[in-house]
């Protein structure tokens, strides 16, 4: 009893295992895309003699199928917004949003029943905000003592500082950088750039001498301002 199931079993796993080998799944590339931009997804390899395609955003969502004559869209969020290209088997989405990144997914069945999966992963991604650089000092000695913090807002990004020989080996790069300045020795400016895969920015901070920062430009115009508006007020009051 017991071995006839195994036979049984045995059987339907040999007329199962043809399939697993006909249905080849290619990892495609990464894409990056930010909010609002039109973006192709695309494989490059596509089997000339391809009987059906089929797009999904997940591997249970089917964005649009193409057979023959025109291609079949799905009732998705994507439904008014893609658009098939069945000879290049190229899907064009315009005006994409964050909540689209997923790892799509191509599947094309060929004339000779073999079936080919291509998985294109893309990230839409908010493009990084101007850092700001905030700074403690600490005196000792004749020695400045500098902890520079890069701040950005959450968003995941990676860091790289930059003094005026250039940038810091990797391995002390990250949101914090701490150096010292001595009377002899000390950069006249650090920058900060953030990236990610889709934009970068940067900040850069001045030192006039080991412990004293040179104030940015914005400041200065303020400071200016302030000594008008003052002198005003101070000439109203003597009239
Ligand atoms: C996206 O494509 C549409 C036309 O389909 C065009 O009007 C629009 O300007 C494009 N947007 C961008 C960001 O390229
Ligand atoms: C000072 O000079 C030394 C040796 O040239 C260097 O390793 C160090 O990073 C310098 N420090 C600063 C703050 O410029
Ligand atoms: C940071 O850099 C690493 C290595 O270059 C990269 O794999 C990662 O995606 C980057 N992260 C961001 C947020 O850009
Ligand atoms: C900082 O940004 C400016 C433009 O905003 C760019 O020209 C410069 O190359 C950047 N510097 C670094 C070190 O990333
Ligand atoms: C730092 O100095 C550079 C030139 O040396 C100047 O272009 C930049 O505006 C200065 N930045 C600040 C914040 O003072």
């Amino acid at each position: 009893m017991c071995s006839r199931r195994r036979e049984w079993s045995l059987s339907l796993e040999i007329l199962l295992l043809p399939h697993l080998f006909l249905a080849i799944s290619i990892q495609g590339h990464s894409k990056y895309a930010i909010p609002g931009d039109n973006v192709t997804l695309h494989i490059s390899n596509l089997p000339k003699n391809h009987k059906s395609l089929t797009w999904f955003y997940t591997t249970d969502q089917k964005i649009v199928e193409w057979e023959f004559d025109e291609p079949m869209y799905f009732n998705t969020k994507f439904k008014n917004r893609a658009t098939l290209h069945p000879q290049s088997g190229a899907l064009f989405i315009r005006n994409i949003q964050k909540e689209d990144s997923s790892t799509y997914l191509l599947r094309v069945l060929k004339d000779n029943g073999d079936e080919k999966e291509w998985k294109i992963s893309l990230m839409v991604l908010d493009p990084v905000q101007k850092p700001v650089i905030t700074v403690k000092k600490l005196w000792e000695m004749n020695n400045c003592k500098l902890m520079l913090s890069c701040v950005i807002q959450d968003q995941s990004v990676n860091y790289t500082w930059y003094w005026e020989s250039g940038s810091f080996p990797k391995q002390l790069q990250g949101s914090v950088l701490q150096v010292v300045h001595t009377p002899e020795n000390y950069s006249k400016s650090y920058t900060c750039q953030v990236s990610n895969p889709v934009s970068s920015q940067n900040s850069t901070i001045n030192f006039t001498s080991p412990c004293v920062q040179a104030s940015s430009s914005e400041v200065a115009r303020t400071a200016t301002w302030l000594v008008i508006i003052v002198t005003t007020l101070l000439n109203l009051l003597w009239i």
